[in-house]
């Protein structure tokens, strides 16, 4: 007998999709088996699918148009990674109104434009898949989405950009300077030749803007996210960050303090001794606060060509299991309807409050610890411990630092604003939030 099988369209032979061709044929006979019918890959559309080398793509259809996937009557589920949102909004919105089930794994486009993909995915009854948009292979969409439904989420805690943990791990295994590290990263394809997205932080807001409507089903605008990255660390924050006790990890934080939500990506210091502290190299890790489990860490390779195949191709399996359920959808793609969604206040970051770590570069003269101190404490912002550094010959600079008790943001701004005019201080005064709650 026939086995029924579930007819696919891929967009975009890349990395990603290299690896769910590879991994669909690799795992057929496993992936039938659970399925209860197979996976057929029928037409594959990528912009050099003629001109570049590629593995045996099977009997598939092969085009450079994509729209021609969209269009095709055979084609049950478009699989969507070229990333980007021109034209891949417009792909996924055909290809929704015309009945095929998605998946992507664009985090971009689903944080720019997910509120239209969302309500027109359920509009239509279609199933959407976006397990592989953040952390590549790690099921965290599934694990906010199905398994911790029942739960109130208050606290996410991300490592979710492998470019960004890599360099900061590097550079505080090997003492050697961000532009060094980041240089090394590029020669071994763990950066892009542009790094701005990864380094920046806004592949790590990308990817936040999701996970934080996953936990606490609030829309998020990602204009609503702030987001800052690592160029501007040094190897002299990291070394003082140990003697702290700490280290510096790019973390993207969200938190529901009572109904107003809490979305921001920046360098952050955290305990040595946590289970985040830990996660080194390019790997990825998401800790989650519950009010009835408490802690959870997931963790796991979040990029690469089959890490991230496997969370693509677990998605189409899903879609294809959904497709023999009475009314084809069982899940909406983020465990609400979108239109179910609250719409939350956002916190301002101005309004966060923080423990710091602070790093002035001061002449080495006697008051200046007291001035500071004194602007300091004009601002409501008290010293918890200092570090002065060396002795300075005449009039040259040595490093300052101190970490403060909890301040709020706006008064440590007002307050650094008048520390960087002071003569005795040397450039921009350095700060990086702590977070201790992990
Ligand atoms: N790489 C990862 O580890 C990873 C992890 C998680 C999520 N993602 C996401 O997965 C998606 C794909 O990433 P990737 O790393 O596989 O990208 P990639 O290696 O650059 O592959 C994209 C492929 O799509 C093709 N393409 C681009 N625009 C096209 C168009 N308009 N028409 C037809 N083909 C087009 C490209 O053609 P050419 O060959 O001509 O360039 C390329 O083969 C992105 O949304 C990314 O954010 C990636």
């Amino acid at each position: 007998m026939a086995v029924a099988e579930v007819k696919l369209g891929l967009i975009g032979l890349g990395t990603v999709g290299t690896g769910v061709v590879q991994l669909l044929q690799h795992n057929h006979a496993a992936i039938t088996r659970k399925l209860g019918c197979a996976l057929r890959l029928v037409h594959i559309a990528s912009r050099s699918i003629h001109t570049k080398p590629h593995a045996d793509l099977g009997r598939a259809r092969l085009s450079t148009d994509p729209w021609a996937v969209v269009h095709d009557p055979e084609v049950a589920v478009v699989i969507e990674l070229i990333g980007g949102t021109d034209p891949a909004a417009a792909l996924i919105l055909e290809a929704i109104k015309r009945g095929k089930d998605v998946v992507t794994a664009n985090k971009a486009l689903l944080a720019l434009q997910g509120g239209e993909i969302f309500a027109a995915a359920e509009a239509h009854g279609i199933n959407l898949g976006f397990e592989a948009s953040v952390a590549g292979g790690i099921p965290i969409i599934r694990t906010l989405r199905e398994g911790l439904a029942a739960d109130r989420n208050r606290a996410l805690f991300g490592i979710v950009n492998g470019t960004c943990n890599y360099i900061l791990t590097k550079m505080s295994e090997e003492g050697e300077e961000f532009d060094a590290v980041l240089r090394r990263a590029q020669e071994q394809g763990l950066a892009e030749a542009d790094p701005s997205f990864d380094i920046d932080g806004i592949d790590a807001a990308h990817k936040l803007t999701l996970l934080a409507m996953l936990a606490f089903g609030v829309r998020v605008p990602f204009a609503g996210v702030y987001t800052e990255g690592i160029r501007h660390l040094s190897q002299t924050d990291i070394l003082f960050a140990r003697e702290f006790g700490y280290t510096i990890k790019l973390l993207a934080i969200a938190k529901d303090e009572d109904g107003a939500i809490d979305v921001r990506v920046h360098p952050t210091m955290i305990p040595r001794r946590t289970l985040l502290a830990d996660v080194g190299g390019a790997y990825n890790a998401i800790f989650v606060q519950g009010e009835a489990l408490g802690s959870s860490l997931y963790f796991g390779r979040g990029a690469g060509s089959l890490p991230t195949a496997t969370a693509v191709l677990a998605d189409v399996i899903e879609v294809a299991r959904n497709r023999g359920v009475a009314g084809g959808l069982r899940v909406p793609p983020l465990g609400y309807r979108w239109h179910d969604l609250r719409t939350a206040p956002l916190r301002s970051i101005d309004d966060l409050e923080s423990e710091y770590y602070l790093r002035f570069m001061a002449v080495d003269r006697p008051g200046v610890l007291a001035t500071i101190a004194g602007i300091l404490g004009e601002h409501s912002i008290s010293i918890a411990s200092v570090i002065q550094r060396g002795r300075s010959e005449a009039d040259e600079t040595v490093p300052l630092v101190m970490r403060t008790h909890t301040a709020r943001e706006r008064n440590l701004k007002d307050a650094l604003r008048l520390v960087d005019q002071l003569p005795v201080v040397q450039g921009k005064s350095v700060f990086i939030r702590i977070e201790e709650n992990l």
